[in-house]
């Protein structure tokens, strides 16, 4: 438990979590295979505290392999990772959600039946058994949705009612209760694989202000999206991935879209401006 040391160290000056220079998370040298295929070769990753990454790249480009990695649901064939400059393994998805690391797949992940409320705690509720047990339940219940509607309000996610059930909810919504769920839970840093994918205009808005409003407090963000307008809106820095490699680094306001799908689809410049136009 390397990282659990940090937080006591929080008053020295030259503490690695105070350092704005050391990432929070780290990938050295990671490679993954799957057979023949090979899905990350070599790959570093760093993400700061207090920014939001951008992951792009083609289809099958390797971004989903590699925040599997970082959230635990693969493990590297080569490679290290690391937390605030101290190794970490993961074994399981249990083990980065330890670490503070919240993932929110594509899929979501959520529980269609079940209200947002109990969404908001899926999996993390307490056992009680008996009679006294279910009272308390009871209680839990209604405890459970006054802090579900504060976190939600926190975030400035319009829901009314914390007892709709999640399938009743719009895409944007869903996404909405997926991403309160992880940044809730996410102490360190919470990771959105295509969280604007098949949203309209209004719902992208919404989960790109959230995911700011994640970064306002405090907790950095791994953004993987196909949308560079969106990218473009909330990134400090764009990580390219092409073919399984890191193609480079990006700033929004040092390079452009342009040069952006230039380092995606190994372009150069020229070439780009000239299909242009
Ligand atoms: N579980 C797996 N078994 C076999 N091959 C896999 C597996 N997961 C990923 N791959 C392969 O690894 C490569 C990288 O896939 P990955 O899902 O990481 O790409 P991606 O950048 O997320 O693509 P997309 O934008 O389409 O989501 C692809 O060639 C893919 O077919
Ligand atoms: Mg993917």
């Amino acid at each position: 438990m390397e990282t659990n040391e940090r937080s006591s160290g929080g008053t020295m000056p030259d503490s690695p979590a105070k350092a704005n220079n050391v990432p929070i998370l780290q990938a050295r040298n990671v490679s993954k295979h799957f057979g023949s295929v090979s899905a990350l070769e070599n790959v570093d990753f760093e993400l700061y505290p207090n920014e939001i990454l951008a992951v792009v790249g083609d289809n099958g480009a390797g971004k989903s392999t590699l925040i599997k990695i970082l959230s635990g649901a693969y493990q590297p064939d080569e490679g290290e990772l690391l937390m605030d400059g101290q190794h970490v393994s993961f074994k399981n998805p249990m083990d980065a959600r330890r670490h503070g690391i919240e993932t929110v797949y594509q899929d979501l992940a959520l529980a269609a039946a079940l209200d947002i409320a109990s969404n908001l705690f899926l999996g993390r509720e307490e056992r009680r058994a008996g009679l006294v047990g279910s009272l308390l339940r009871a209680l839990d219940k209604v405890r459970m949705r006054r802090e579900a509607a504060d976190h939600m309000s926190s975030l400035k996610i319009g829901l009314r009612s914390m007892r709709q059930p999640v399938e009743t909810l719009s895409g944007g919504q869903r996404q909405g209760v997926a991403v309160a769920r992880a940044v809730s839970w996410g102490k360190r840093v919470v990771i959105m694989d295509e969280p604007t994918a098949a949203l309209g205009v209004k719902e992208s808005g919404m989960v790109l202000e959230l995911i700011k409003a994640v970064k306002a407090r405090g907790v950095p963000v791994v953004l993987i999206s196909h949308n560079l307008p969106h990218v473009f809106q909330v990134a400090d820095r764009i990580l390219v991935m092409r073919l399984g490699k890191r193609a480079g680094i990006a700033k929004p306001g040092e390079q452009t879209m342009e040069d952006v799908v230039a380092l995606m689809t190994g372009a150069s410049r020229a070439e780009i401006a000239a299909a242009a136009g």
